[in-house]
């Protein structure tokens, strides 16, 4: 059995767990081989093209981002990319194809199945934002770091009696944000699932200096939609570049901004802004993705062996089970109203 893998769209850590997991089953258990396509669905219109044997993804376990590179390719944008796709699988002699990514790599890769291609998808997102399965890895690195950051700006913010807005990622959804302000005992946190005014947002600062506490902790997700009401420079979601990618995503970025200087303004105290950007995406996996995107990739090669094609890895309780891959795509799975309740409890 001939395998091909790619890694698209953004990085996360446990690409590589995947990726050696994948090459491993393949080659012990069954006896195939792999070929690993550089910078996501680029490399198989390219036909930019790597041999993985068990050297090739030895010592990679704990290494961040992707060996393979990734991109954000959409092979339905290029010119004859799906042709050039179709071509590739025949020349390549390809008996299946696992693509590791998030919504958009899934959703070209459950395009190409539709049209008779062998393929199977591996979940990936540090957002955790994929409908279908509890998980995907990178999201526990990402919220690690976002901890750790919460943890640290607490000091700095209680030593100088300021307010910090942390700003992390989460496109869509605001699961980072939650989890790592539960962790990190955030007295705010604000996330695109939750409409807010800045009159909240100050009263429940206020509320909190009020009772003695002369700094706070807000966490941000990007995704989050600035109030269309009453802000000077106008609401939504706030980006950094209005051009879209080949998926037709703008680069958020700049709320924390934003909301830091708004908040500065209506409470009177000193607001300072940390964005903490790629640190979230990049670096070591923690051992809980290493661990998930290890059964994710072993799952993926078998599914390849059984032929079960249209079909991707997924978790649900510590169960790694296959489920049809059109549920990466119909709907984004947002922040549970039960978990954000929890968080709610400690605002102010
Ligand atoms: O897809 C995950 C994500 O980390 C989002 O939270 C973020 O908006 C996006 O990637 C940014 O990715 P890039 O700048 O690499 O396109």
């Amino acid at each position: 059995m001939r395998v091909g893998v790619l890694t698209g769209g953004g990085d996360c850590p446990g690409l590589n767990a995947v990726i050696r997991a994948v090459v491993r089953r393949t080659v012990a258990k069954y006896g195939g081989e792999v070929v690993g396509f550089r910078f996501g669905w680029a490399g198989v219109v390219d036909r930019n093209t790597v041999p993985l044997g068990i050297d090739e993804v030895s010592g990679i376990l704990p290494r961040g981002g992707t060996i393979l590179g990734t991109s954000r390719t959409n092979p339905y944008k290029v010119p004859d990319g799906p042709q050039k796709i179709h071509e590739a699988f025949r020349e390549e002699g390809l008996d299946g194809l696992v693509a590791v990514g998030g919504d958009d790599t899934l959703g070209v890769a459950y395009k190409l199945f539709q049209e008779g291609l062998p393929v199977v998808g591996v979940p990936k997102t540090i957002d955790n934002d994929i409908s279908g399965t509890d998980f995907t890895f990178g999201f526990d690195t990402a919220v690690a770091i976002a901890t750790e950051a919460i943890d640290r700006l607490h000091t700095t913010a209680e030593s100088h009696n300021r307010v910090v807005v942390l700003e992390v990622m989460g496109r869509h959804t605001g699961w980072i944000a939650v989890k790592a302000g539960i962790a990190g005992g955030a007295d705010l946190i604000l996330i695109p699932e939750i409409d807010f005014t800045l009159d909240e947002v100050a009263d429940i600062i206020r509320r909190r200096h009020a009772r003695g506490k002369n700094f706070s902790i807000v966490v941000v997700a990007e995704g989050a939609r600035f109030p269309a009401d009453e802000a000077d420079s106008g609401g939504g979601l706030v980006v950094q570049q209005s051009s879209t990618d080949a998926f037709g995503h703008v680069r958020l970025g700049g709320i924390g901004n934003k909301l830091a200087q708004e908040m500065e303004k209506r409470t009177g105290f000193e607001t300072r802004v940390t964005v903490l950007g790629y640190t979230q995406r990049g670096g070591t996996p923690t051992a809980f993705d290493r661990v998930l995107g290890t059964r994710f990739g072993v799952l993926a090669a078998d599914l390849v062996q059984w032929k079960q094609f249209g079909k991707m890895a997924s978790v649900h309780g510590d169960k790694v089970l296959p489920i049809e891959m059109s549920h990466a795509i119909e709907t984004v799975k947002r922040v549970d109203t039960e978990l954000y309740e929890v968080a709610r409890t400690f605002f102010g």
